[in-house]
This record gives structure tokens, C-alpha cells and sequence, in this order.
């Protein structure tokens, strides 16, 4: 697959700490297609005091989803203009990607690849519990499985991590129980199509993002 790759529109799926967000920044850094983050740009207008955020935090610190007319309108703000993207955390429910669907159709630009990231449970929530995120730029990192050179320090800005709010135990264990209830659903309403892709999030960073090259080399094969 080449660097030089002009067209990505990928939704990327998954339940919390399936690693959407850590393989978007990966492609984002590879290919340099920007990574839109609704969570991350949630928790700026959050820390901004925005109205989005006033209207979104309570939301987001119980584990429970925006509405969609919020989160609808804002994407539709974001995508606007923009050519290639990947969609990490969006969409979240079938109303959302039905929105997806019909914006790409004015739009004339529609998706490219929808990825499935895969793991288990107690992986999930052994990954959110020990997330450090730089809350300036969105990156994670691991205290165990991925963890910056110097402890709660980020490597590219050497400014502070912290730990996520709604990464505490009993708002992760909302969180999953939403992506079951409402986001699950998904793998349904993108799962015939024939660039829908299953990634195998168990494995190890580098490995996941191998699977995801793979993936994107045979979506793009099979256009
Ligand atoms: P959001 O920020 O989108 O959170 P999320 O979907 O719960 O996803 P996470 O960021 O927790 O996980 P991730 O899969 O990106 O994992 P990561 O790569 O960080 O949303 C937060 C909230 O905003 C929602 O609860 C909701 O309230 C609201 N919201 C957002 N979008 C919305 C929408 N569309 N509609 C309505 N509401 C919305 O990895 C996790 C950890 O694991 C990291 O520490 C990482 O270093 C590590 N890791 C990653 N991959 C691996 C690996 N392969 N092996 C070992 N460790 C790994």
C-alpha cells in the first residue's frame, strides 16, 4: 500500500478501548489522513466550556451517548469540505450512520472501508483502566502495554498525560454496556457490505496495524 494513498474514508468501530483511537493516530501518521475524533473533539468543548460541551459532558461522564441531532449537526460541520477522513467514533448508533450514509450521498464521496476492531471484555477494560491520553492531541498511551518514555509524560509535545475521566471502573462497565445496546447494532447495518473488514484487536499494536494495511489493501483492491 502506498504513502501516497489520496482516498480514505474509513469508519473505524468498536467497543471502548478496542484501540480505534490509537490506530487512527497510527494511519493519520502513515498516510496523513485526519483522524475526526467525536470523543476528542466532545472533551475540548467540554474543557472549553462550549455549549456542544455544556449540553455533551453529563453525557459523556455517565458513560452514556450524546444525542444524536447534537452529534449529527457537529459532523456534519467537520466533513464538510473534507475528502478523505477517519471516522473514530462515529458512527454510534444506526440514526447516526443512516446521517453517515445520506451526508457522503450529497456529498458524493462515499465510504472506502468500515473496520471492526475486536477484543474481548476483560482486555477492554484492563486497556481503559490503564490509559494515560494527552488531552492536547488526543494520543494514548499504556502504562503497561504502551507506555511514553517517560511516565505521564507525552513523547512528541513533553506535556502532561492524564487519565480520562470516564475511564473509572464503574463508567467503563456503562460504556460497554452502551456500545452493546446502541453501537453494536452497527455490525449489522455495515456487516454486508463488501468493505466491511473484522480486525483481529487482541494482538499486540504493531500486529493490529499490519491487519489494518492488509484490510485496506484489499478494500482497495477489490474497487
Ligand atoms: P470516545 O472518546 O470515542 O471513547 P470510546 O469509543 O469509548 O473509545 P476509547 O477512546 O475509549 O477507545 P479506543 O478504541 O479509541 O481505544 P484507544 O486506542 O484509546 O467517546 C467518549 C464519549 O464521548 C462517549 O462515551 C460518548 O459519551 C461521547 N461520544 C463520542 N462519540 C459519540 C457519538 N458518535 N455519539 C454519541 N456520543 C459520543 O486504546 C485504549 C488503550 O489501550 C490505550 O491505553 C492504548 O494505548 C491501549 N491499546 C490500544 N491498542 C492496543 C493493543 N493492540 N494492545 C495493547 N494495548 C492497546
Amino acid at each position: 500500500m502506498s504513502a501516497a494513498r489520496a482516498t480514505m474514508r474509513l469508519v473505524l468501530l468498536g467497543p471502548p478501548g478496542a484501540g480505534k483511537g490509537t490506530q487512527a493516530k497510527a494511519l493519520e501518521d502513515r498516510f496523513g489522513v485526519p483522524q475526526i475524533s467525536t470523543g476528542d473533539i466532545l472533551r475540548a468543548n467540554v474543557a472549553a466550556g462550549t455549549p456542544l460541551g455544556v449540553k455533551a459532558k453529563a453525557f459523556m461522564e455517565s458513560g452514556k451517548l450524546v444525542t444524536d441531532d447534537v452529534i449529527v449537526g457537529m459532523m456534519e460541520q467537520e466533513l464538510v469540505g473534507k475528502h478523505s477522513f477517519l471516522l473514530d467514533g462515529f458512527p454510534r448508533t444506526v440514526a447516526q450512520a443512516v446521517a453517515l450514509d445520506d451526508l457522503l450521498g450529497r456529498l458524493g464521496l462515499p465510504l472506502t472501508g468500515v473496520l471492526l476492531f475486536e477484543a474481548e471484555r476483560t482486555t477492554l477494560v484492563a486497556r481503559l483502566a490503564g490509559r494515560w491520553t494527552n488531552p492536547r492531541n488526543g494520543r494514548s498511551y499504556h502504562a503497561a502495554f504502551n507506555p511514553p518514555k517517560v511516565a505521564g509524560i507525552d513523547d512528541e509535545d513533553g506535556g502532561p498525560l492524564v487519565q480520562r475521566l470516564d475511564d473509572m471502573a464503574d463508567v467503563i462497565e456503562k460504556r460497554l454496556e452502551t456500545y452493546e445496546r446502541e453501537t453494536a447494532p452497527l455490525i449489522g447495518y455495515y456487516g454486508s457490505r463488501e468493505m466491511f473488514v473484522r480486525i483481529d484487536a487482541l494482538a499486540p499494536i504493531d500486529v493490529v496495524a499490519e491487519s489494518v494495511d492488509r484490510a485496506l489493501a484489499g478494500n482497495e483492491a477489490a474497487r
